[in-house]
């Protein structure tokens, strides 16, 4: 952990101290993290947000601006300052996470994931033929994961337009920073009749109508919200239909998202369909992209991540998740040591928490467990795989600057340059878990107890491209 008290990198250096300061600023004790494991602490920083939402400069008290900058902004009253409590990360990125399974969360995980789709997640999609129930269901879920600190989130929704529409219109409403896909699956030995597309050809027909409908949403010329093509995986697509999709994606210069390599039973059906893994398959199919987003990926071979790495495309790592569908745990640590772009993702509901921050605790767990192995019959130097750990820093930056990364965007750091996308954390409520001890913790402690111990009554503020777009309803019982 770095604190930075001396200017030396002040990202204020060669900035006009005449330039007009942004429309407003926020000021508070900030934690990112702008390279992988090394934890960046700015104490009352200043954060001048310009008047599109980018952060134009960062002053520290030692900054000979700071104070005169400090005073005009509070005289025009565009200064928000965070409580002695509060501190400021990065919004949270969720790279992976079905909107249509939100009512499912925390439950139905006690089968396996073939077994889990046909039962219960198929049915449960469905139903958003309904716009009311995907209005309802939608609307509930985009607030929980603001309430959160989820500024960035992925969708998947069904193969529903007039729904998957909704959606998109919903997370520009609540301003949260959103990529939304229309499901497309058609392939009748794979996916029942009451849920599948009725063919190649009204699939991409609507996946490019969805995008035309995303990209002209009124208020969207920013391109908050954006659509993102989404095959299923690939026992549900037939190859007319990836073949497909990775032209209307490529026509479109749209983000791609799909399940890849995520269990024992969906690797295998790859295999046995293709001859090759899926990583191959997608490459094949114009889906491997700068733009691609690889949900799971727990099986690629070291040749998949070459290719992963080679086009630039990410994975977005379920901890969660894959502890209940994947049986086995993702090799992230090669993953990163090969520059594969990683970020973390809930997969809502096949993972049953919420909370990126939970993202992160269960990202290092899922790395020890790889490291340490699982049978205590064995010999430690045999039960696990070595060098798999990841430390709760990096597990931070994967979910804040590596999603950032994964997704081409300017988010994830408090830099200049960025959007201002920001959480604020009160590390004193009551009520809560989050406990800060007077003499024990610094701030270095605070910031790894926000990691494993913040919950929503910690998030005090989510903003967006510099709009506050959450503020955590009044707490019960402060202390
Ligand atoms: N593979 C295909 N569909 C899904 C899904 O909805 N969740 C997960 N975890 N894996 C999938
Ligand atoms: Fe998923």
């Amino acid at each position: 952990m770095e604190q930075r008290s001396d200017s030396t990198h002040s990202p204020t250096r060669g900035v006009d101290p005449a330039k007009p300061a942004g429309v407003a600023a926020v000021r508070g004790t900030a934690f990112d993290a702008p390279e992988l494991g090394r934890i960046r602490v700015r104490e009352d920083a200043l954060f001048v947000i310009s008047r599109d939402g980018a952060i134009e400069r960062v002053l520290l008290p030692e900054d000979d601006s700071y104070q005169p900058q400090l005073e005009q902004l509070r005289s025009i009253g565009a200064l928000t300052e965070l409580g002695a409590h509060e501190y400021l990360f990065p919004g949270l990125i969720d790279l992976h996470n079905h909107a249509p399974q939100w009512p499912q969360l925390g439950k139905a995980l006690d089968v396996p994931l073939s077994v889990w789709l046909d039962r219960y997640t198929f049915p449960l999609e469905a139903k958003y033929a309904d716009v009311g129930f995907a209005e309802t269901v939608y609307r509930s879920l985009v607030k929980g994961m603001l309430a959160n600190g989820t500024s960035t989130a992925v969708y998947f929704a069904t193969v529903h337009l007039p729904a998957t529409r909704r959606l998109a219109e919903i997370c520009l409403q609540h301003g949260q920073r959103a990529l939304v896909g229309r499901v497309a699956m058609d392939s009748p030995a794979s996916c029942p009749d009451y849920y599948r597309d009725a063919s190649a050809a009204v699939a991409l027909e609507e996946t490019a109508s969805l995008i035309e409908h995303v990209q002209s949403l009124d208020g969207n010329g920013a391109g908050l919200v954006r659509p993102v093509v989404t095959p299923r995986f690939i026992p549900s697509c037939t190859d007319e239909l990836l073949r497909g999709l990775g032209a209307v994606a490529a026509d479109a210069g749209a983000h791609i998202q799909t399940h890849c390599s995520e269990s024992d039973w969906a690797h295998q059906f790859g295999l046995e369909r293709f001859g090759r893994t899926d990583t191959a398959t997608y490459l094949d199919f114009g889906l491997l992209t700068r733009r691609s987003i690889l949900a799971h990926s727990n099986f690629v071979t070291a040749a998949d991540m070459e290719l992963i790495a080679a086009a630039g495309a990410a994975v977005a790592h379920c901890p969660l998740s894959n502890f209940y569908f994947a049986n086995a745990v993702f090799p992230l640590r090669a993953a990163l040591e090969r520059g594969v772009h990683v970020g973390l993702g809930t997969d809502i509901s096949g993972g049953p928490g919420v909370s990126i921050f939970r993202a992160m605790t269960d990202c290092v767990v899922a790395s020890r467990v790889r490291e340490d192995g699982v049978d205590p019959k064995l010999e430690p130097e045999n039960r696990g795989i070595g060098d798999s750990r990841v430390t709760f820093a990096e597990a931070f930056w994967l979910g804040t600057t590596g999603g950032g990364i994964a997704l081409d965007l300017p988010i994830g750091v408090l830099s200049p340059g960025y959007a201002f996308d920001a959480v604020a954390v009160d590390a004193r409520v009551a009520d809560t878990d989050l406990v800060v001890w007077e003499g024990l913790d610094e701030l270095e402690d605070i910031f790894q107890k926000t990691i494993h111990s913040a919950t929503r009554n910690n998030i005090a503020t989510v903003w967006v491209q510099g709009r506050a777009v959450h503020r955590r309803s009044a707490v019960t019982n402060p202390v």
